[in-house]
């Protein structure tokens, strides 16, 4: 008889009452429902890897701005629905001197997390030109994303990139353009959940592909800079590849949420081409009541979805990007902690045979960052997410997030610090010791 790190049967009874069919395919919320259940039932803490939520404390610099913002008073005023001038003039700056992208500071926004800029984006290029009303996700992605898409009444079509990785890459993308109806291109680099980051010739080729389709690519950096394998956290060069560099149909959307762990704050920001912004569309003056791209994001989406973002927010991300800009303040050497979780996780996944599912950039291995991929020989994903519960592990499937491989977990590292390794390796190797004798805990 098997004991499970965590009672087996507390488990089988907690997955039957929670209703949910199918643990594997359950959505992040359900899991966390029913995690909480066992937790409860149990008194053993989960090892929690299926929330990508930043596990470290924002920066002084952004929380001393904020409090003063405060007490000076800018609660009661409604900021700029376009953002304050300091913030949009620190966006320009900021990706000048990390990406290497020329865009005015008008042309510069707060949002409310990239998430909104992500919703905004899909909206005024989905109906920026007559007839072309469908976005082409690169998958694996973040599903929320393809709400956003259905929300919006627009048509979408997805694919995993796994077999489409470097020169394959032009001619699929190619084979959705050619129809005539995309209107943009989403994907997140590095990519969650699979952290793979796209080369220079993959986002060149995105990048001409979106000019000569006239397709907008929607970058959406909600973890910029952190592909660790180079020090993105200086001013100037090394610069975070871009489509920026490639085609002018583009807005870069930035999150503040993990790279300056300000996930409460609910701030982010959309920097769109100078060339886009001023550029017209027929489609657009019916829903926005202009036909400029650029005032039809700001005075249409913005001003309809929330008016403008947190003052005191935009003052806390104005003094940190003032201060990255500076160079007086390495947001990079801040949030590294998540390769150095990665790395040593990998470690204890690869150790009791798992292997990484997404495992390369071109000739590279990924990067270590915020998440990862593991599968385990003989089990789907959606098998291997029941199967861990048994041994107090939480993640999510890959096939949630649109990968076409049924194998497979996404890993999130940020909720397991270094004082739960013990217990996360001690679990994988009781796990992979009862699997390889034959036994299955769920069924
Ligand atoms: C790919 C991707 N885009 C956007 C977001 C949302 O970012 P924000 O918190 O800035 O809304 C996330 C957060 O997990 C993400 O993974």
């Amino acid at each position: 008889m098997v004991q499970t790190p965590i009672d087996s049967s507390i488990v089988s009874k907690a997955i039957a009452n929670s209703g949910i069919e199918n643990i594997g395919l359950a959505s992040i919320r359900a899991l966390l429902g029913l995690v909480a259940e066992i937790e409860k039932e149990s008194g053993e803490k989960f090892i929690r890897m299926e929330m990508g939520i930043p596990g470290l404390s924002p920066p002084s610099v952004a929380i001393e701005a904020e409090i003063a913002a405060l007490k000076k008073g800018v609660g009661a005023l409604y900021p700029p629905f376009a953002g304050i001038p300091e913030l949009k003039e620190a966006i320009s700056r900021f990706v000048k001197l990390f990406i290497n992208a020329d865009i005015e500071s008008n042309c510069c926004l707060p949002t409310v997390g990239g998430m909104q800029g992500c919703f905004m984006g899909m909206m005024v290029s989905g109906r920026r030109i007559t007839g072309k009303d469908r976005v082409v996700f690169i998958d694996p992605g973040f599903p929320v994303n393809k709400l956003q898409a259905q929300v919006l009444g627009l048509k979408s079509d997805s694919f995993d990139v796994y077999s489409y990785r470097g020169e394959k890459l032009g001619e699929k993308l190619e084979s959705y353009l050619k129809k005539g109806d995309v209107a943009a291109i989403l994907y997140s680099n590095p990519n969650n959940p699979s952290w793979i980051c796209f080369t220079d010739d993959e986002l060149k080729t995105i990048g001409e592909l979106c000019t000569r389709y006239d397709v907008i690519a929607l970058e959406d950096l909600a973890y910029f800079g952190m592909d660790f394998r180079q020090d993105f956290g200086r001013p100037g060069e090394p610069y975070i590849p871009s489509v920026s560099q490639y085609t002018d149909n583009y807005i870069l959307i930035i999150s503040a949420s993990k790279s300056f762990s300000m996930a409460g704050q609910r701030i982010g920001m959309s920097a769109i081409s100078n060339k886009l912004y001023y550029s017209k569309g027929d489609g657009l003056e019916t829903w926005f009541g202009s036909d400029q791209f650029g005032h039809s994001f700001t005075y249409g989406a913005m001003y309809t979805i929330c008016s403008g973002v947190c003052h005191s927010t935009q003052v806390a991300l104005t003094e940190t990007l003032n201060a990255v800009c500076d160079g007086k303040f390495d947001y990079v050497s801040e949030i590294k902690e998540y390769g150095e979780r990665a790395n040593i996780m990998k470690k204890h996944f690869m150790d009791n045979g798992f292997y990484i599912v997404y495992d390369k950039d071109d000739d590279q291995p990924i990067a270590d960052g915020f998440y990862f991929t593991a599968a385990y020989p003989g089990l789907k994903g959606t098998e291997l997410v029941e199967e861990l519960l048994y041994y107090g592990i939480s993640a999510i499937s890959l096939i949630t997030t649109g990968s076409e491989k049924d194998e497979g977990i996404r890993v999130c590292v940020s909720l397991t610090g270094k004082d739960r390794f013990d217990d996360l390796e001690e679990r994988l190797k009781q796990f992979h010791k009862d699997h390889q004798a034959g036994f299955r805990a769920g069924k």
